[in-house]
């Protein structure tokens, strides 16, 4: 499974990128409201550090200004993808500028019909949102088990970007059930590294060599 990572924030890509934990970046109105630089500026600097796809959305609501912002989107580097919500309009926008070579991200998806229409509108990515169907007492992991299950029926060959991802046991299930890709914020991805088990292991460690007086270097 790829991981994005879902946020705007230059240092926390660069961190997790010089690791080799970032195959792509997810970005939307709201995270790049929440960096408070110019959409154009910040998506630049951040396909400047990561080599995968890098999501940048429309903020127009009819396809053809959709279309117009996609391209213009697209003018900053090779790898960004263009994100449409799931709308009729956005569907439009997704078929011509996928039809250009431009990596479309299909967003806000909700439902496994969506996630259909968004492939046969030829989507490189379509991004169902799981946390905020969990906060309105929905599993979102059922429907990535929905899509899952859908485009392998048919051959599509659109990537399911598990979004909205809030737990690092979103992250195990999604990598279960066969997610082709999921976004996380920094903070989940690296909590992924957490034990209960590995820090009490580690502190007994610890404490056995301070005893035995044994260094390394
Ligand atoms: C990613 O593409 C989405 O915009 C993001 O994961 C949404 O997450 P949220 O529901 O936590 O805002």
């Amino acid at each position: 499974m790829k991981f994005f990572v879902d946020t705007a924030d230059v240092d926390a890509i660069k961190e997790l990128n010089d690791l080799g934990m970032v195959d792509g970046v997810t970005t939307n109105p709201s995270i790049i409201a929440k960096s408070g630089r110019n959409i154009l500026e910040v998506t630049k600097e951040i396909c400047d550090i990561v080599d995968g796809p890098v999501s940048a959305e429309v903020v127009a609501t009819e396809a053809d200004a959709m279309i117009a912002e996609g391209r213009k989107l697209a003018e900053i580097a090779d790898n960004i993808t263009v994100k449409v919500p799931l709308t009729w309009d956005g569907l439009k926008a997704c078929k011509v500028l996928s039809s250009e070579g431009t990596m479309v991200n299909v967003t806000l998806c909700f439902s496994a019909n969506q996630a259909l229409l968004a492939a046969k509108a030829g989507a490189t990515f379509i991004s169902p949102f799981i946390g905020r169907l969990d906060d309105i007492n929905l599993d979102g992991m059922d429907l990535i088990e929905d899509i899952r299950t859908i485009y392998d029926n048919y051959g599509f060959e659109t990537q399911i970007l598990a979004a909205s991802i809030r737990s690092t046991n979103h992250m195990s299930d999604c990598a279960k059930i066969g997610a082709d890709v999921a976004t996380a914020p920094p903070a989940v991805i690296k909590a992924m590294a957490n034990h209960v088990l590995t820090s009490k292991g580690l502190d007994a460690f610890l404490a056995d060599i301070k005893k035995a007086d044994i260094k390394i270097v």
